[in-house]
């Protein structure tokens, strides 16, 4: 278990980052696929964690501006249910922005945000903390989908795990099914979790929304190719690569792939990586459910919808789960 640092007087933070070799060995599986794929959280380097926040103010990407709308109005029958407290645990707590609605009301005995981007959660923790003297932060910087050993380090209470801006969304169903599994044993008997969701929508809308015109997105998603490169020691091109989004409407889910302009040998880890001319790189899947389909998924994990909120337009959701 990695030590907890203290970073301020209400600050402290543990990093159980993995080994630069398993990194390595898990994008190269990716890559060598039939369809190359890479997992999202490759996305999140500091300047992927800014490019991200960005893309949360583009006037085409309505989730975050809807999620903070529905905290907003509900914020007092939300902390109601989590209870002043408890530790509030934010799974991707990113630059931390969404708990800043909730923590006067709520007034939480800790907040645990867990990030894998290293230098953005720490920024965003030590902010936070001077934002809010009185608040207990124990910042971890983890892969959600691993080990949750961290939790050991962490003070005792009702435990609320908090996983906003549809984060469960990028996910593959098994997977988010695997998640709140592990949120389930985190629990006890008395604790919950507060779930933004994303929601089905006709496919314009969803489309603009990964597409902007200002071409964020597509920094964003080109930009895990330096990433690579840093990792794998690579030469990807951003160049000869081309952002793709679409909604897969059989699926639910919005796609995002690098295209490959033309074919090409790309440099990797003492290997190579070859590309015909339009193959792709799947880089993103992003799930939209509907309010059932939601409860169905958390119901396969033996929790239960206890209250959901939605926005006027049903764009959104976000919702409170209990031990079944
Ligand atoms: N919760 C914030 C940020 C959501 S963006 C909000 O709602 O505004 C998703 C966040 O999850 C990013 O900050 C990203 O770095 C983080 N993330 C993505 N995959 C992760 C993983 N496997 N483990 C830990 N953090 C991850
Ligand atoms: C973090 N996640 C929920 C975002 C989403 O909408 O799936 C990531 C994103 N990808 C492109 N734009 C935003």
């Amino acid at each position: 278990m990695a030590q907890a640092l203290k970073k301020a007087d209400n600050v402290m933070f543990q990093s159980t980052q993995p080994e630069l070799g398993d990194n390595r060995l898990e994008l190269l599986r990716g890559l060598r696929q039939a369809q190359k794929t890479l997992d999202p959280k490759w996305f999140y380097d500091e300047r992927g964690s800014r490019l991200f926040d960005r893309i949360t103010r583009l006037p085409e990407y309505y989730p975050t501006r809807t999620e903070i709308g529905i905290l907003t109005d509900n914020r007092q029958a939300i902390s109601r249910l989590c209870e002043t407290g408890c530790v509030f645990i934010e799974p991707g707590s990113g630059s931390s922005e969404k708990v800043r609605l909730l923590l006067d009301e709520l007034r939480p005995s800790a907040y645990v945000p867990v990030d894998i981007s290293e230098e953005f959660l720490c920024d965003a923790a030590l902010q936070l903390g001077r934002e809010y003297p009185w608040l207990n932060i124990h910042a971890v910087c983890a892969d959600f989908n691993h080990s949750w050993s961290f939790l050991d380090e962490v003070p005792e209470g009702k435990r609320v795990v908090f996983y906003p801006g549809s984060t469960i969304g990028n996910l593959e169903p098994q997977a988010a099914v695997a998640f709140l599994q592990r949120v389930r044993r985190i629990l006890g008997e008395d604790g919950g979790a507060l779930v933004g969701v994303d929601l089905h929508k006709s496919s314009p809308r969803l489309h603009a929304a990964y597409n902007d015109a200002s071409g964020l997105t597509a920094r964003f998603n080109l930009n895990v190719l330096e990433r690579i490169n840093g990792v794998l020691d690579a030469n990807f091109d951003e160049r000869l690569f081309s952002h793709r989004a679409f909604y897969n409407e059989e699926l639910q889910r919005i796609e995002m792939h690098l295209v490959s302009d033309k074919a090409q040998s790309v440099k990797c880890s003492g290997g190579h990586i070859e590309f015909a001319a339009g193959e792709t790189i799947h880089t993103e899947n992003s799930y939209k459910y509907t309010v059932d389909g939601f409860a169905q998924l958390a119901q396969s994990a033996n929790l239960s919808l206890q209250q959901s909120w939605l926005d006027s337009e049903s764009l959104f959701s976000v919702h409170y789960l209990s031990a079944v």
